[in-house]
């Protein structure tokens, strides 16, 4: 694992966005893996401003994203296909048919967990994967557990991360399921971004780099894989006793 430590989430989403942004000008075609949340937006804004700039097409590209709720309605304003289609989809040129998401909704779970699995095999598996981390050290929603999962499954959401994503729910109750890539897809992608900011990720940060691996800290496994590069603002990398 690689850390580097900034102060300001604008800089991170600088340096985590322009590995994606050179990523995809070296690999037209590149599949890469997104996240929603607060943490990506940074880097989806540089991704965006690059484009803007004109310095990068992303009209090859393939996109696979990591989770989506269940029983939600993929046009919903809280839909993680809403999140990216706002934070950033809408605003480059990505084309419809490349954008990949998990369906939430789909009546037979495995099959679409076959589905997924198949369509990154398609798309020659993920060269870059963006992952942000819960304060429980959940990866996509790959919660607290006795045992690592491995390809895509339904997953019941913890109380700890029912807490931290409700306060986004203001005319429903936020769903307690989401269909989530399970971690040996994510795993499997060539290269992981990794971000976490704010002093709430300090102990779930402190636990995935310093921290047996364990999936009582499912971030863990990252330390088993061999190109991960992280970055944290100060408060989050406060629990590494590194001198800020
Ligand atoms: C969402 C996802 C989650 C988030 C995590 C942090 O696609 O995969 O693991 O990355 O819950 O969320 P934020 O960034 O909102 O703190």
């Amino acid at each position: 694992m690689q850390i580097f430590i900034y102060d300001t989430e604008k800089e991170i989403g600088q340096a985590a966005g322009k590995i994606f942004v050179d990523h995809v000008k070296a690999n037209p075609n590149a599949a890469m893996g997104f996240a929603t949340g607060m943490t990506p937006v940074p880097t989806y804004d540089y991704m965006a401003g690059e484009y803007e700039k004109g310095n990068v097409s992303f009209a090859g590209m393939k996109t696979f994203n990591l989770d989506e709720y269940c029983d939600l309605p993929r046009e919903h304003k809280n839909s993680f296909y809403t999140f990216m289609m706002d934070n950033l989809f809408s605003r480059i040129d990505v084309k419809p048919e490349n954008i990949n998401f998990l369906d939430g909704n789909a009546p037979d779970q495995s099959a679409e967990s076959e589905r997924y699995a198949q369509a990154i095999i398609d798309a020659g598996g993920i060269d870059v994967q963006f992952l942000g981390i819960g304060r429980n050290g959940h990866i996509a929603f790959n919660e607290p557990a006795g045992g690592f999962t491995g390809e895509a499954f339904k997953v019941k959401l913890t109380d700890s991360t029912i807490e931290a994503n409700s306060i986004y729910f203001d005319d429903i109750a936020m769903p307690r399921y989401a269909m989530t890539m399970g971690i040996g897809s994510i795993m499997r992608a060539k290269k992981i971004v990794f971000v976490a900011t704010g002093a709430s990720k300090a102990e779930a940060v402190k636990a995935m780099v310093q921290g047996e691996v364990t999936p009582e800290c499912p971030a863990s496994i990252l330390q088993t894989h061999d190109d991960v590069t992280v970055f944290l603002d100060r408060a989050a990398s406060q629990g590494l006793g590194v001198r800020n």
